[in-house]
């Protein structure tokens, strides 16, 4: 039994301690929103906040992610409002599904340890492989949700997409309470 914080819920997998945390945050956790690329470390579809560093959950394993706080995609803001989702809307810097979590899980990480980052430190931080056509207006999506999130600039809300925040930010069972 493998025990964590998952977007602020206690949680214990009940599965090999070598299992690669993406695995276990997928299939047992039904967290779908952390991207299975390339299971490699190379293509950071996988992304997801270890101590609130942007870590490849492809390359941890359960067993060393013991005792640590975990944020995914789904945990990062339950209504869509983080600066970097909103910023990234607004500036339509938007990557292919498989992508756009990764990069959003590496931007707001970055933003946490530097309100205000260099174009180089944005991009030495979105190690992400593929960029499909918009590395420059990634970068200025990063560079305003960092003025977003220190209230020099407001974004108005982004329009709905096709479902609802309810179901984005649903309960899963995996991710339950331990009894004891
Ligand atoms: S799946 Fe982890 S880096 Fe590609
Ligand atoms: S493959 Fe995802 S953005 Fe290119």
């Amino acid at each position: 039994m493998t025990s964590m914080t998952v977007n602020g819920r206690p949680v214990r997998f009940r599965m090999d301690p070598d299992t690669p945390l993406l695995w276990a945050l997928r299939d047992a956790a039904n967290l779908t929103g952390t991207k299975y690329g390339c299971g490699e470390g190379d293509c950071g579809a996988c992304m997801v906040h270890v101590d609130g560093e942007a870590l490849r959950s492809c390359l941890i394993t359960i067993g060393e992610a013991e005792g640590r706080f975990i944020t995914t995609i789904e945990g990062l803001s339950r209504d869509r409002t983080h600066p970097v989702q909103q910023a990234l809307v607004a500036e339509q810097a938007i990557q292919c599904g498989f992508c756009t979590p990764g990069i959003v899980m590496a931007a707001s990480a970055l933003l946490e340890k530097s309100g205000s980052p260099s174009e180089a430190e944005i991009k030495a931080a979105i190690p992400n492989l593929c960029r499909c056509g918009v590395y420059p207006r990634l970068v200025r999506a990063i560079e305003r949700a960092g003025r977003v999130a220190r209230r020099q600039e407001r974004i108005s809300a982004a329009p709905v997409p096709g479902i609802s925040v309810e179901d984005a930010a649903r309960d899963v069972p995996a991710i339950s309470a331990p009894q004891d």
